[in-house]
């Protein structure tokens, strides 16, 4: 099939609820991807912050290869080794917590707003089940996620939301002081914001949020779905700010691809999920664990990390090459390899142009162009980037 026999069948069979661009990827290797027509690409996306070790890394192959010839399924009802060693692992790679497997982000964040409101309701805390989040923060689609989500653009036409929602600016800590009240559960917060365009906190503002939660015994809860599992350069971006949550979600790149969420909470509070409280059939599915494995392995050993933090400078010293250049980016920013810069007009062309000669980065925010490649791109591949990313900004001057 080429890409328009792909492209039509999807229009003709499935739902229009994404924006897609017209290109059909059959094959990815490293930070590479091809299309049905054999063209390459370089992938500064990777699936939306996802393919963390990049397309069809062979120890994640060989892994899920192994384990789908072993054991694809069994339910929760019962244990698997995969799953015990992974739940082990994320504990203990994170902030030592038990750990709650689902399958996507928004599930991770459903979960957790259950997990406050029960902590919250067995510690006899009448009435208080209001979760505080930020604007402009994206915390998934189901209505928990998307009530959780202050953002109106997602909202219209859902409405009635989920009630016990509040929002606060991001990074306004006095806000943050007024809005937490003995009707709050949770602080839902994500330490960077990714869907609206790498929005990056303030100094002082994540552990004075923290301080704030453990004063009037508030759990603070990290959306760590974007952020987490090596992309700012430390397993969880928090760790970067002094910060450790009572709460943190994961998903994206938890299994390289594989569908696999995860809500690790302090012991305390995850005792709240007693049997029967909360469950999924599909979460901790030993396919996906045993991908997953492979990916702590990888972000865990030696000098992983320091490499991250390194390539990340590299790239964003790059973005602020070009920035120098020109009078039309406004601001380089994020931290390790989750960047982005922000342009004085819409990104929406310049991202078409990026792909168009082969370069896959995301417009997000209007104004923005993301970038967040996977963690083992290699130095040539991002000088490659930076230079057809320079070549696709407009004309100064011209449109
Ligand atoms: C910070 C954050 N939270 C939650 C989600 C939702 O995750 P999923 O799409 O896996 O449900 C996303 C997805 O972009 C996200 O970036």
């Amino acid at each position: 099939m080429t890409s328009a026999d792909i492209i039509a069948m999807t229009q003709q069979y499935q739902m229009g609820n994404y924006t897609r661009h017209p290109v059909a990827f059959v094959r990815g290797e490293g930070a590479r991807l091809y299309d049905a027509d054999g063209r390459e690409y370089l992938d500064f996306l990777g699936g939306i912050a996802v393919v963390l070790l990049g397309h069809a890394h062979p120890g994640v192959s060989q892994a899920v290869s192994r384990q789908v010839k072993s054991l694809v399924h069994v339910s929760n009802l019962f244990h698997v080794p995969v799953q015990a060693e992974l739940g082990r692992v994320v504990s203990g790679a994170t902030t030592g917590g038990k750990v709650f497997f689902c399958n996507s982000g928004t599930e991770a964040n459903e979960a957790a707003i259950k997990l406050a409101r029960k902590w919250s309701a067995d510690r006899g805390r009448e009435g208080a089940h209001e979760i505080v989040a930020a604007e402009g923060s994206f915390h998934g689609r189901t209505y928990g996620g998307m009530s959780a989500t202050a953002q109106p653009k997602f909202h219209k036409g859902f409405e009635p939301l989920l009630p016990g929602f509040r929002t606060v600016p991001f990074g306004d800590t006095k806000a943050l002081e007024e809005a937490l009240t003995d009707r709050t559960c949770a602080f839902l917060i994500e330490p960077i914001q990714g869907e609206s365009g790498i929005r990056m906190p303030p100094p002082g503002y994540l552990p004075e949020a923290a301080r704030l939660c453990r004063d009037r015994g508030i759990l603070m809860v990290a959306d760590e779905i974007q952020t987490g599992l090596g992309r700012t350069g430390s397993i969880l971006a928090c760790e970067r700010y002094g910060v450790t949550p009572d709460v943190v979600t994961l998903a994206k790149g938890l299994a390289n691809g594989l569908p696999l969420g995860a809500m690790v909470a302090a012991e305390e509070v995850a005792s709240s999920f007693g049997p029967g409280t909360h469950g999924s059939t599909f979460g901790g599915n030993p396919v996906c664990c045993a991908a997953s494995l492979v990916v702590f392995e990888t972000l865990l050993s030696p000098g992983f990390l320091d490499e991250v933090r390194r390539k990340g400078d590299l790239f964003a010293e790059g973005l602020r090459r070009v920035a120098s250049r020109r009078k039309d980016i406004r601001e380089v920013r994020g931290r390790g390899l989750m960047l982005a810069i922000e342009m004085e007009g819409e990104t929406k062309e310049i991202a078409n142009r990026c792909l168009a000669s082969g370069l896959v980065v995301n417009s997000t925010a209007g104004n923005v162009l993301r970038f967040l490649p996977p963690l083992t791109v290699t130095d040539g591949e991002i000088r490659q980037g930076l230079s057809i990313l320079e070549e696709s900004l407009p004309r100064e001057g011209g449109a």
